[in-house]
């Protein structure tokens, strides 16, 4: 099986400076949708079909064979480009429109099957399209399809639902290698891809197979992208989609329209997300943790049993039982084990905490390595940056650093030392010992009190 995917152009309707394929739903492109979904096929070979601007930002994309399309000449001029790319000569090729992005693998492998089925020249999904939409409409007589009508040269009546072309298509490789050079222009001027059915449909004998088949498919995975308008209902189609698997397998989404979860997250049962939470890129969630309301969750590991209110993670990694939140910013490189709590406008960066520490107001952590059982008082701020380069800061085990304690990095804190309220601390501390001050300074031993003279 090969593939074409036609994608060039920004699509006039998206009024975009960005190729129309290549904005985002939920996450990703519509371009990466399709080829996913095309690479679970294992196919052969796979061409995208672009322009000569979107080629350099399309090829850096993807994996796949990205050829160019010179002029905006149609689909059907789209595909020809492709087929030229193509090192097959026979069997069945998959041309896909790159606006389609909601396409499941089910589908397309229905589509293929009903082509192979039929012995169709050209299979292509269809699908009920609701009323004065600008899909192209499948002219169909004696239940037979004889072509389609694109909206531009419609006269028929659109103001009833009718049955649509979805822009997905499996032909027979030899017989369009043949034909789609010999598309006629259309009367909006332009190569349309769909000219080809009504040319398949010549070929069929009156009383014989079929040369044009149609599968029927869902609505919502044919829906074709050629506005923001769709984008967004694109985007609320897949959420759904990806929320509603989650349900199934046993996490509580309390409001699933005001939850944000892209495809790629993977959650384990018993969590509950609630109101107001994003949970985004390649994020996972342990059992029985409680996400929200109102948390942002990017490309990060959250352990089981952990709360997170009103915070944001960005490439974090936290552990079992960990509370975080309200409002705490965890940026890339932190790394929180368990059982730690921290929260009420604390920021980490390439931070780790160890199990059982307790940050709990107001404090900056950035570039440190923190024990276990650490306490830090409300303001304490890692001075890691001193204008030219970042330095680290090290604390060991069972320390307790007072409130508005500056660690002038780089410097260590020993186990078990202290340090009391608004040190500044330029030196590392021993362990055990306490400092104090500004600079900090070791407090001076009290003298041994002297009994029985
Ligand atoms: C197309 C179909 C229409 C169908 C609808 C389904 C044609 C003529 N019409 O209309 O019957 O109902 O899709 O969504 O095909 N492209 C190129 N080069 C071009 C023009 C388009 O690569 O010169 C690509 C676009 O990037 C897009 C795809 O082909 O991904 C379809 O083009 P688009 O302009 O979106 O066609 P529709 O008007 O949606
Ligand atoms: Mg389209």
């Amino acid at each position: 099986m090969s593939v074409i995917v036609l994608a060039a152009g920004r699509g006039t309707r998206m009024k975009s400076r960005t190729p129309k394929v290549l904005h985002s739903v939920l996450g990703k492109s519509m371009l990466d949708h399709v080829l996913d979904v095309v690479s679970d096929l294992h196919p052969h070979e796979v061409i995208v079909v672009t322009d000569p601007e979107s080629a350099p930002v399309v090829a850096s994309h993807t994996d796949a064979r990205v050829t160019i399309q010179a002029l905006p000449l149609g689909t059907a001029d789209a595909a020809a480009v492709g087929v030229e790319a193509l090192s097959s000569r026979a069997g069945a090729v998959l041309v896909l429109n790159g606006d389609v992005p909601l396409l499941s693998l089910p589908s397309l492998t229905r589509l293929i099957h009903e082509h192979d089925r039929v012995r169709a020249t050209v299979t292509l999904g269809a699908f009920r399209a609701p009323a004065g939409t600008k899909y192209g409409r499948l002219d169909r007589r004696d239940g037979r399809i004889r072509g389609v009508v694109e909206a531009a040269d419609d006269r028929a009546d659109r103001s009833v639902e009718f049955e649509a072309n979805g822009g997905v298509y499996c032909f027979d490789l030899a017989w369009l290698r043949e034909n789609v050079g010999a598309v006629r222009v259309s009367p909006s001027g332009e190569y349309y891809i769909t000219a080809l059915i009504a040319a398949a449909a010549r070929l069929t004998p009156d009383s014989g197979e079929h040369a044009v088949a149609a599968v029927m498919l869902d609505e919502a995975e044919l829906l074709g992208v050629d506005d923001r308008a769709r984008l967004a209902q694109a985007e609320a189609i897949l959420r759904q989609r990806v929320i509603e698997r989650h349900m199934a397998r046993g996490v509580t989404v309390v409001d699933p329209a005001r939850t944000v979860i892209e495809p790629d997250v993977r959650i384990e049962p018993d969590v509950r997300i609630e109101p107001g939470c994003f949970v985004r890129g390649n994020s996972s969630i342990g059992a029985g943790t409680v996400v929200g309301p109102y948390a942002v969750i990017d490309d990060s590991v959250v352990g089981s049993d952990c709360t997170v209110v009103q915070s944001y993670l960005d490439g974090a990694t936290v552990g079992e039982r960990v509370r975080i939140g309200p409002f705490a910013r965890l940026r890339p490189g932190t790394v929180i084990e368990c059982d730690v709590m921290l929260g009420n406008f604390v920021e980490t960066k390439a931070t780790t905490i160890g199990s059982g520490s307790h940050v709990h107001h107001v404090s900056y952590l950035g570039d440190a390595r923190l024990g276990s059982n650490v306490n830090i008082g409300a303001g304490t701020i890692t001075c890691n940056y001193d204008g030219h380069a970042k330095h680290p800061t090290v604390i060991g085990n069972d320390v307790f650093i007072g409130c508005d304690t500056m660690l002038v990095a780089p410097v260590e804190v020993g186990d078990g030392a202290r340090t009391g309220a608004g040190a500044v601390v330029t030196r590392s501390v021993a362990a055990g010992a306490t400092v104090v001050g500004i600079p900090a300074r070791e407090m001076a031993q009290k003298p041994r009190e002297e009994h029985g003279r």
